[in-house]
């Protein structure tokens, strides 16, 4: 069964600003979206990378991942949902890993865990334990406590079949859902979750942007 990793890179990027798309721009020398395809492109158990971009997106797209194997680029659309379902129609079928362009920083053993998950399960996710203390509540006062063991952040690379996935996007709609998952779950299919990993962190804002920059100075990420 071939084990395609379906990057979108086809955002804005507006919540972290700049003149270029956040996946276009370089951190720790090279472009966010060459790490994030790097990723995937090494590790053994992935038979082919496909990248979703924006119309218009193209010379920047084509610059960042010169020389690497991604195959013919996808075109996405307005919301994150349509740029995942037009590459999964490019796709069709087997094993898909979909990733978020803005997580460059994929570590092998969490790819690892997913397609082993995936195995016995409709799909599966990497999530990280919520560390804050968590309230629920309006109107600026909180009225209940939440037990934040039953809580996780979800992140991508998401692994599911891809027949699947489709099936469930035709099943649940996409409404406003940011990321499959959501989706999954919504068409009554059974999601494992398995460990995920700090460095997986979305760069969503400057702040995050910043916080990955020093990490990168202060250890080694392969390059
Ligand atoms: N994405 C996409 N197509 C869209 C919107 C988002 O492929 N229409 C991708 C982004 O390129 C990113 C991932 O989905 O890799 C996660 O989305 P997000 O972090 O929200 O990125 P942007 O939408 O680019 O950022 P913003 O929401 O701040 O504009
Ligand atoms: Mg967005």
């Amino acid at each position: 069964m071939t084990v395609t990793a379906l990057i979108v890179a086809a955002g804005k990027g507006e919540r972290l600003g700049g003149d270029v798309p956040k996946q276009f721009r370089p951190i720790g020398g090279k472009p966010v979206l060459r790490w994030a395809v790097e990723a995937m492109v090494r590790h053994p158990l992935i038979n082919q990378v496909r990248v979703v971009i924006g119309a218009g997106q193209r010379d920047l797209a084509e610059a960042a991942l010169s020389g690497l194997p991604v195959g013919e680029l996808i075109e996405g659309g307005v919301e994150r949902s349509d740029s995942v379902l037009n590459g999964l129609m490019a796709i069709a079928e087997g094993t898909v890993l979909v990733h978020d362009a803005a997580r460059p920083f994929c570590p092998t053993d969490v790819i690892d865990r997913l397609l082993g998950a995936l195995e016995g399960c409709d799909g599966a996710v990497p999530v990280v334990a919520v560390a804050d203390t968590l309230g629920k509540g309006s109107g600026g006062v909180l009225d209940e406590p939440v037990d934040r063991k039953q809580l996780f952040r979800v992140q991508t690379p998401q692994a599911f079949h891809v027949e699947d996935l489709i099936y469930a996007y035709e099943e649940a709609g996409r409404n406003s859902a940011t990321d499959e998952s959501t989706v999954m779950l919504a068409a009554g299919l059974k999601v494992a979750t398995v460990e995920g990993d700090p460095m997986l962190e979305k760069l969503t804002t400057p702040a995050d942007w910043s916080r990955a920059e020093a990490i990168l100075s202060s250890r080694f990420v392969s390059r």
